[in-house]
C-alpha cells in the first residue's frame, strides 16, 4: 500500500538550510511568534536511520523539527582525526526532506568557535566515568556545543538516541543543572538487521571487522539471557559476555560495565533497572553499544 503524505508537511522539498546563528535566531523567532512547538536534534551529519528515528520521534510530538549538522571539534582529541569524520552534506539534506524536516542549522566551526572562545561546560564525575576514561576531554566538548546549541536554537524538545547513553545522561544532568527550558528525551537504538547499533562510525569497518562487530549484541544478548537464568553478579554476567567477544579476532575490550541508568555509578548486584554499557575496539575503530538487561 503507497504511503499517503504526510498532513504536516505535503511538500517535502522546501527544508530551510540555515548557515548562520543569526539567520537561525530569526526563524525560530518567527515560529515562536506563531506559537509553534519547536523539537531540536543535534546531529554530526552522515545521518542514517538512526538520526531519522529521532527527527520521526520530534515530528510526533512537535511543529517544527530543527536539525542540525555540525562537526563539533571540541568534541575530538588530537589523537582523534575529525577531518576523517564522513561528511555527506548533500544526502544528509536530501533524507531531512524527505523525512519531513523543517529546517536544518549548519554552522561553521569558525563561527561557534570565534577566535578568543575560552567558555566550556563540563558536567562533573558523569564525564570522567566509562567511555570518559579512554576519552577524557570528550564530554565537555559535547556539553559544551550542546549547551550552545539549546541557547541558539531554544527549542522546547531535544531529542537523543540512547545508542549513545553516556551522552544522553550528561546532557539531561547539564539541562537541569543550567535550568535549561527544553525537554530532553532519550530514543531507543536503532539497529541494522543483525543487531549491529547504527552508527556513522561503521563506514570505518571492514568486511571481517563488520562480522566481528555484530558480537557487541550478541554479547549483550547473552548477558539478558544469562541475567533470565537467574545470575545476578555483574562479573559473572560480563565474563559470559567477554565469551562472546572472544570470537572476534579484530576486537578488543575497552569497558563493560553494569551501571544505573541515571547517574551511571556501577550496580554490584543486577536488578532488572541495570543497564549494560561497553566499548570495544574492532580494528581501530571503537564501537559502542548498550541494553537493558531485562
Ligand atoms: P551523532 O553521532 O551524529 O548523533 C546524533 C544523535 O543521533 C545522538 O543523539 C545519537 O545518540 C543519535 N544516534 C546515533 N546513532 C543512533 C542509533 N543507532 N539509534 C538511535 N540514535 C542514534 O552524538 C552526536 O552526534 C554529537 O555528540 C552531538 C550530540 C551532535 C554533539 O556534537
Amino acid at each position: 500500500m503507497k504511503r499517503s503524505p504526510s498532513k504536516k508537511r505535503p511538500h517535502p522539498r522546501d527544508i530551510a538550510v540555515l548557515d548562520t546563528i543569526d539567520a537561525m535566531r530569526r526563524y525560530v523567532k518567527g515560529m515562536r511568534g506563531k506559537r509553534r512547538i519547536i523539537g531540536f536534534v543535534p546531529t554530526m551529519g552522515a545521518l542514517h536511520e538512526g538520526h531519522a528515528s529521532l527527527v520521526r520521534a520530534a515530528r510526533k510530538e512537535c511543529d517544527i523539527v530543527i536539525v542540525s549538522i555540525f562537526v563539533n571539534p571540541a568534541q575530538f582529541a588530537p589523537n582523534e582525526d575529525i577531518s576523517k569524520y564522513p561528511r555527506t552534506f548533500e544526502h544528509d539534506r536530501a533524507l531531512l526532506e524527505t523525512i519531513g524536516a523543517h529546517a536544518v542549522f549548519y554552522p561553521s566551526a569558525r563561527m561557534m568557535y570565534p577566535s578568543g572562545f575560552a567558555t566550556a561546560v563540563s558536567v562533573d564525575s558523569l564525564s570522567s566515568m566509562l567511555c570518559g576514561m579512554s576519552r577524557p576531554t570528550h564530554f565537555r566538548g559535547v556539553a559544551t556545543v550542546v549547551a550552545k546549541l539549546f541557547i541558539i536554537v531554544a527549542p522546547d524538545k531535544a531529542y537523543f538516541g540512547e545508542k549513545d547513553f553516556q551522552q544522553a545522561a550528561i546532557i539531561s544532568r547539564m539541562t537541569e543543572d543550567l535550568n535549561i527550558p527544553v525537554t530532553v528525551r532519550a530514543c531507543p537504538i536503532v539497529r541494522e538487521p543483525d543487531g549491529l547499533a547504527m552508527s556513522s562510525r561503521n563506514v570505518y569497518l571492514s568486511p571481517t571487522e563488520r562480522k566481528d562487530a555484530v558480537l557487541l549484541y550478541r554479547s549483550l544478548i547473552t548477558a539478558r539471557k544469562t541475567y533470565r537464568e537467574g545470575v545476578r553478579d555483574p562479573a559473572r554476567l560480563k565474563d559470559s559476555m567477554k565469551t562472546v567477544l572472544a570470537e572476534g579476532k579484530s576486537l578488543k575490550l575497552d569497558y563493560i560495565e553494569f551501571v544505573d541508568p541515571v547517574t551511571l555509578a556501577p550496580h554490584t548486584r543486577a536488578d532488572n533497572r541495570t543497564r549494560m554499557i561497553m566499548a570495544v575496539y574492532c580494528g581501530k575503530t571503537r564501537l559502542i553499544d548498550n541494553m537493558r538487561l531485562a
